[in-house]
């Protein structure tokens, strides 16, 4: 199937790219692409367009060039770089994902998977969020994904698109770039899985959901396939760490295989901010597991600290990382 991935040269991106070419899809990635280190081993099996969404030529060539059959769209900026540029979120993530939903309606794409956000809960979601939660979000990023995730479902019910989006919460895994509100768990494992210290920018009892790259990967995969009929919610949330364990827990952990691991504390106010606003404990995936049959494979961070400090040594390029 000939597939475009926006944001595919990206964290999450690079991975979905790697899977599908493992399973013979001819894919096209859409982004700016500046850094090649991580893709380098499949560089040669996809073509990279370099564009922006906020371009609709640049999108709709994108999809119309190469007979795009399904999209995986997933370029966007994140939450603290929406935070600080919620012009540019605004262009990027909200005027270029109705781009892409255009062009697919254009160019007759038939599927289109979106990558939401736990980011769309906020204000009075409570511990508990399930898909009927009402969603209030507190920041430029969650507004924009939110406002995404009902485009996706217009275009739906309007022009037969089908469309389906996950939520994710915070993907753990290694060659996490962006400093968001809750990247301290995955380097608080990729920090001293490299030999280095680790200042934790939340407090020791801080709890943020979330899920193992492989299972995010997975998800996706899943959510694509699933069939026509067995898609009613239409955006969903997908989760992995069942209790959610707290930045202690998940030090305690690493401890178990790093015991000289260096992990201090200095909480970043305005991220803490963020928690007191976004209480979110538990990321209720239940309606993604009743249609679509979702379950994590890793689900306790027992399960994915020892793969995950073992990618990083013994694998630092494919996560851009540097050797250990
Ligand atoms: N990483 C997480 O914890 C997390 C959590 C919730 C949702 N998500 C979602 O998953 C998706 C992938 O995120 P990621 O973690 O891989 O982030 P990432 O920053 O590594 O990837 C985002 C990609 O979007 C591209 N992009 C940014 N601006 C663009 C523009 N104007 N035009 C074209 N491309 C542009 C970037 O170049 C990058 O490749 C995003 O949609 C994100 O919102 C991620």
């Amino acid at each position: 199937m000939r597939v475009l991935v926006t944001g595919g040269t990206g964290y999450i991106g690079t991975e979905l790219v790697r899977t599908l070419v493992g399973q013979g899809d001819e894919v096209v990635t859409f982004g700016p692409t500046t850094n090649m280190s991580r893709i380098a081993d499949i560089a040669k099996d996809i073509t990279i367009i370099r564009g922006n969404l906020a371009y609709g030529s640049e999108v709709f060539n994108a999809v119309k060039d190469h007979r795009i059959e399904r999209i995986f769209h997933m370029g966007s900026m994140l939450s603290t770089t929406s935070q600080v540029n919620p012009w540019a979120s605004f262009q990027t993530n909200v005027v270029g994902t109705m781009n892409m939903l255009e062009a697919a309606r254009l160019f007759e794409v038939p599927r289109f998977i979106f990558t939401s956000t736990i980011g769309t809960y906020a204000h009075g979601a409570g511990k508990v969020v399930t898909d009927e939660t009402l969603q209030r979000p507190a920041t430029m990023y969650g507004a924009g994904k939110l406002y995404c995730e009902g485009l996706g479902r217009f275009y739906r019910t309007k022009f037969g698109l089908d469309f389906r989006s996950i939520r994710y919460p915070s993907v753990i895994g290694p060659g996490t770039t962006q400093r968001t509100v809750a990247q301290y768990n995955s380097w608080m494992i990729e920090y001293p899985a490299q030999g280095k210290p680790f200042e934790c920018f939340v407090t020791p009892g801080t709890k943020g959901p979330g899920m193992y790259f492989r299972d995010a990967i997975r998800a996706l995969t899943m959510v694509a396939d699933a069939p026509f009929d067995s898609i009613q919610m239409v955006n969903y949330n997908v989760g992995g760490l069942v209790p959610t364990p707290s930045a202690k827990e998940i030090e305690h952990e690493v401890l178990k295989h790093i015991p000289d691991a260096a992990i201090s504390y200095n909480p970043d106010p305005v991220i803490m901010d963020y928690y007191a606003t976004a209480k979110v404990e538990t990321f209720d995936d239940s309606v993604a597991r009743k249609e679509w049959g979702w379950k994590p494979e890793y689900e306790t961070i027992a399960d994915i600290v020892p793969d995950f400090i073992n990618e990083v040594r013994t694998n630092p390029s494919r996560f851009g990382l540097a050797q250990a």
